[in-house]
């Protein structure tokens, strides 16, 4: 059982912050320590403060989701998750990583951009994954390549880590690009990526991605996504479907990759 953190959200009154500014204070003996939300590589260095602040105090509950709408869109096709081989793009800590396992799923490889992440999930969740790399989807190698390859994905996972200055649109694209036809893509968006007014990168390819004719989309479920450190409901859509063939480039050549 990882120590218990003693955990301070900011007074009311400096809260007013984007979704990736917000901060938590760490306190410990007579430290307070600042650590912003999305500051990834210091909370994945203290075990169970991820869990504890993201889980427990602000009730993220887009791991079980994402999993079940998988499950949901597997379903579907009379296939069993348990026969999937998952990549699981911007795989933090593990969390959505164990979630997969109790499934029973077939293969399960991790990849995250920072090596914090792969450090985290070997010391809290050791042989939940049979892979995991350390690696920028934005810019892989053809050797990288090679190398997931070998692994035959037909499913891709992504869960909260899909726009907002973590994963973007480029990186899913080469992700979703490494699934195999006929398999099967799940992930999670903010609500407002669904909606015309919003027209930054990432927001148009997922638009794009669900009327295309590479994705059939089986399932799309609107959710509370977590709790905003302001105590307000975050809404997500959790997504997911059959993949039917590779996106090229092209298809977004209106749209800034970047984002
Ligand atoms: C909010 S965490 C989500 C972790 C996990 N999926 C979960 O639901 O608990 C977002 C993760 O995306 C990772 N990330 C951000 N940009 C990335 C990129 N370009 N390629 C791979 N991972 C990335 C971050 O390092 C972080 O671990």
């Amino acid at each position: 059982m990882p120590k218990r953190h003693r955990i301070q959200f900011p007074p009311a009154d400096v809260r007013e912050l984007c979704q990736d500014e917000v901060y938590f204070y760490l306190l410990d003996g007579d430290s307070k320590e600042k650590i912003r939300l999305h500051d990834y590589e210091r909370i994945f260095d203290v075990p169970g403060l991820y869990e504890q602040v993201v889980y427990e105090r602000l009730k993220c509950q887009s791991p079980t989701t994402v999993v079940d709408v998988l499950r949901s869109s597997v379903a579907q096709c009379q296939q069993g998750i348990n026969e999937l081989r998952v990549l699981d793009l911007g795989a933090g800590n593990g969390v959505v990583g164990e979630e997969l396992k109790k499934q029973g799923v077939s293969r399960l490889v991790g990849v995250d951009i920072i090596p914090e992440a792969q450090a985290a999930t070997e010391r809290d969740r050791p042989g939940v994954y049979d892979a995991f790399y350390v690696m920028d989807f934005c810019s892989l190698n053809d050797d990288d390549r090679d190398e997931l390859k070998l692994w035959s994905f037909d499913c891709l996972i992504s869960v909260a880590a899909l726009g907002f200055g973590d994963i973007p649109a480029l990186a899913f694209l080469e992700a979703f690009n490494m699934v195999g036809k006929d398999g099967f893509v799940a992930f999670n968006v903010k609500e407002t990526f669904l909606d015309r007014s919003d027209d930054s990168g990432f927001s148009q390819l997922v638009r794009e991605l669900i009327f295309s004719e590479y994705l059939d989309l089986h399932h799309l479920e609107r959710y509370r996504h977590r709790f905003s450190i302001e105590g307000n409901p975050l809404y997500y859509f959790a997504l997911g479907g059959k993949k039917i063939a590779d996106v090229p480039h092209s298809f977004m050549d209106s749209v800034d990759l970047s984002e």
